[in-house]
């Protein structure tokens, strides 16, 4: 029983603390009116963008800045309008995890 109890609760904590709670930062940030984690929407989906930038060290702060001041020509000609209503740490906290994602 005990250890039920407490494998439970772990993985309560793994699948319902992280993810979920990025997709609704995610959801409460706008975001999700053009993308979606794994399709094309109005934006590219999330994962693609995360593949893309894989490798890149720098990628966690130029991302930043393209959310916040929005811009075009990444993945094509349609703009990311600026998203100057998220604030400065959930950006982050939202680029961060989206370069997580697989
Ligand atoms: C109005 C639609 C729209 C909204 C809202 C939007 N995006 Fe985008 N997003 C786009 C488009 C279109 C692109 C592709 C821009 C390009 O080709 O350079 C994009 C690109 C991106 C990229 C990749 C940028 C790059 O240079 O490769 C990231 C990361 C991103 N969006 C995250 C977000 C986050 C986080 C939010 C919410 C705070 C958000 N987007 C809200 C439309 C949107």
């Amino acid at each position: 029983m005990r250890r039920f109890a407490t494998v439970t609760k772990e993985s309560l904590n793994e699948k319902h603390r992280h993810r979920p709670c990025r997709r609704r930062l995610l959801q409460a940030s706008g975001c999700t009116a053009c993308h979606t984690i794994d399709k094309k929407l109005v934006g590219p989906a999330l994962k693609d963008v995360a593949a893309k930038y894989r490798d890149n060290k720098g990628a966690e702060a130029d991302l930043i800045k393209k959310v916040k001041e929005g811009g075009k020509g990444v993945w094509g000609d349609i703009p990311m309008s600026p998203n100057a209503h998220v604030k400065d740490e959930d950006i982050k906290t939202i680029v961060q995890w989206i370069l997580t994602l697989k």
